[in-house]
């Protein structure tokens, strides 16, 4: 991992403009910051969704049916599939697929035993690559779990042929998938500059892990966060904003970087109902039930894969 992680931020700091995969992020210590970031009273998507989820449970393990093997994208610390997993009839197993690896074990660990009886299969790995997984049993459907609005981490585009993978992957059954909606920006502008500055210290672990896992010579104070909402484009974005002209060094390689200029580290893409509910159309879903807050902040989805 941190051989490709090199790579990129080496490719990230050639180009321009300068932009990196926020998978990154997820380091053991990142992964410790976004769960702590899932608790700040700015930060609303965690809680908005948990609400949702126990509300619906049941109608969602309805439209996911029996004997289901489920899959989840991105699965973190494992909290909010329990809420399915309590309704489910029968699942087959249950398939937690993430990058952080030491994190998604010991999530596992603390999962099984509150489920003892589950058949739990996790696979480190990066969701948005090709990846092979365990089979079903050919009684139940595969279903997929996205919570969190982490599609948003990708363009539409991007979004587009992750979902046509998932509905070849998931054929037969479907996807259960959180959505940020659209909403007024200063919303979402506090959700991103949390004043604890725990997003801030998110987006700056992107460096410190550099300095830990490649020796990067980074100066420690260069740089600071920055999140917009870009209207235009309707996503966050965050950047890494370097206060002053420097060099960054990574293995024997130099970098310069002008005071002003960024690194753009993460997108986070807002959506519509419908317009969320098109793209996975136009990627072959058929979309059905999905629920939203009362305040219209987040939605999960069922999307019905094709046979
Ligand atoms: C995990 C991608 C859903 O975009 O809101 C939180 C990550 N970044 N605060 C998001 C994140 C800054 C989060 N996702």
């Amino acid at each position: 991992m941190s051989s490709s992680f090199a790579e990129d931020l080496q490719l990230a700091l050639g180009q321009r403009p300068r932009s990196i995969s926020p998978k990154y992020f997820y380091d053991e210590i990142g992964s410790a910051l976004f769960e702590q970031i899932c608790d700040l009273p700015e930060y609303y998507p965690t809680r908005t969704e948990l609400g949702l989820l126990q509300a619906h449970a049941a109608e969602m393990a309805e439209c996911i049916g029996p004997q289901a093997q489920l899959l989840e994208y991105g699965a973190g610390a494992l909290q909010k599939v329990r809420c399915l997993l309590d309704r489910l009839e029968a699942p087959h197993s249950f398939v937690p697929i993430d990058i952080s690896g030491a994190h998604l074990l010991s999530a596992c660990g603390q999962l099984q035993a509150a489920y003892p009886t589950l058949q739990i299969n996790p696979l480190v790995a990066d969701f948005s690559r090709p990846h092979s997984l365990p089979q079903g049993s050919g009684k139940g459907p595969r279903v997929g779990f996205f919570p969190g609005s982490s599609i948003g981490n990708f363009t539409p585009l991007e979004a587009l042929a992750f979902l046509k993978m998932a509905a070849f992957e998931l054929r037969g059954g479907g996807l259960l998938i959180g959505i940020d909606l659209i909403k007024d920006p200063a919303i979402l502008h506090a959700a991103y500059n949390d004043s604890a500055g725990v997003t801030a210290a998110f987006n700056l672990n992107l460096l410190a892990r550099a300095r830990r896992e490649l020796g990067a010579d980074i100066a420690r104070d260069g740089f600071v966060h920055s999140a917009f909402y870009n209207s235009a484009l309707q996503r966050i974005e965050m950047h890494l904003m370097s206060l002053k002209r420097q060099t960054l060094r990574i293995a024997e390689r130099v970098y310069e970087i002008d005071a002003g200029e960024t690194l753009h580290t993460e997108n986070s893409h807002k959506y519509s109902v419908v317009g969320f509910q098109s793209l996975a159309a136009q990627a072959g879903f058929s979309p059905g039930a999905s629920w939203t807050d009362p305040r219209e902040w987040f939605s999960l989805l069922w999307l019905q894969a094709p046979a």
